[in-house]
């Protein structure tokens, strides 16, 4: 069952092709460049790049899966290698298939005709999200399963982070199972939250921000330093260079509080009250940098910590743009091992930031159970959807 899967949430185009949890073709179009003399993702360029690129992401995604040894090419060497072959139709024959064959190493020839055969389904990111940035993807999603008769399935962007964990490439590795319930945490850009992973496609927010994700407040502390966008990538590159050291002790919000809630915008503020009572210690950058990161980093540890010990779940899946960073994955080892526990990160850097390939894998879970959207008019982008 392949799916074709969009996402443009945030400040990435991203198509992908899927089939169950193996991803066939993912491209992933990053705006990054644009954004970065803005110091965050302007909404407004965001739409246009959006409105620009996505048929080129979608066809791009299309030629990938069209190389793929095992799909198309495969199929008709082996048609080709077994003799003779039988034209499939009239404007089908032996000769233009043996040509056929030799270009497609090339190009895609029948975008058209591939597109209705190969593709199953259409997924596509409903939201959280940035509204005009959703808006494109839901567009073109609309576009492509009318023109094809597809039916059309939503996703929630945090479900997609979450399942990013058992995202397979196309040879099916990793080869991880599913063994519930998970304590999940999202870290991205936008999101820091706690989820109950019950079962396929059954989630409980157990815990979030209340104002500022970790990731957020990693780009914002990059700002203040004059480190540019996106902040996370730099801060952690610093950090390691003096040894990810805490030589300044920044607060740790809500460590005291009971819940599992976070708040990262009380530390931004001191961070950023700090710089300005000691404006010449930008000059020790490197060691603001790595402070700033474990005040976030030792907050989601012990508050994770929290949580296994309130949910008693020791199985943790990490999901989203932060866990790239390898000082948290190894804070988080670390923390499991305690708990005689296991944690499961995404398996390829792609899969930690923003791509339709994690989009597509849930949407496969949701075919199984025959959710596709009934009125394809009516589907609407939910900016501040909830999983
Ligand atoms: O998941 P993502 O690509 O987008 C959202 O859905 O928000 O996450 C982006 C966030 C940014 O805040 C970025 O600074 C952070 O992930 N990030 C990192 C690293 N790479 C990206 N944070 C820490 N360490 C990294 N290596
Ligand atoms: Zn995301």
């Amino acid at each position: 069952m392949n799916i074709l899967a969009i996402d443009t949430s945030c400040d990435e185009t991203s198509v992908a092709v899927t089939d169950g949890r193996k991803v066939l073709s993912n491209v992933i179009y990053s705006q990054v460049l644009l954004h970065k003399k803005w110091g965050g993702v302007v909404p407004s360029i965001a739409k246009r790049a959006h409105e620009e690129r996505i048929d080129f992401v979608v066809e791009e995604s299309l030629k990938k899966l069209y190389h793929q040894k095992n799909l198309f090419t495969s199929e008709l060497a082996s048609r080709l290698s077994a003799g003779p072959v039988t034209p499939r139709s009239s404007s089908e024959s032996e000769g233009s298939l043996r040509r056929s064959f030799a270009q497609t190493s090339t190009r895609l020839t029948n975008y058209s005709d591939f597109f209705a055969n190969k593709i199953d389904y259409i997924a596509v990111t409903q939201g959280p999200g940035l509204a005009v940035a959703l808006e494109v993807g839901i567009k073109k999603a609309k576009e492509l399963a009318k023109k094809y008769q597809k039916k059309l399935i939503s996703v929630n962007h945090l479900e997609g982070h979450i399942y990013s964990v058992f995202v397979q490439n196309s040879k099916g590795n990793p080869k991880r199972d599913f063994k519930f319930p998970y304590l999940a945490l999202i870290v991205s850009g936008g999101h820091t939250e706690f989820v109950i992973f019950k079962n396929h496609l059954e989630y409980e927010i157990i815990g979030q921000t209340l104002d500022d994700a970790a990731g957020e407040a990693l780009d914002k502390a990059a700002k203040l330093l004059g480190l540019g966008y996106p902040g996370g990538p730099v801060i952690e590159r610093l950090a390691y260079e003096v040894g990810n050291v805490d030589s300044h002790s920044f607060p740790r919000p809500m460590l005291k509080s009971k819940d599992l809630n976070f708040s990262f915008s009380g530390l931004k503020t001191s961070f950023y009250y700090f710089l300005k009572k000691n404006p010449n210690k930008t000059s020790e950058v490197k060691l603001l940098a790595s402070s700033f990161q474990e005040a976030v980093f030792d907050t989601l540890i012990k508050k994770t910590e929290k949580a296994i010990k309130q949910t008693g779940i020791n199985r943790l899946v990490v999901g989203g743009g932060v866990i790239a960073n390898k000082r948290l994955r190894n804070l988080m080892r670390s923390l499991v091992k305690k708990y005689q526990g296991e944690v499961l990160f995404p398996t390829y850097k792609y899969l930690t930031g923003d791509n339709a390939a994690m989009i597509g894998v849930v949407a496969a879970y949701k075919a199984e159970k025959g959710l596709f959207v009934e009125d394809i008019d009516q589907l609407d982008r939910i900016p501040r959807m909830n999983l």
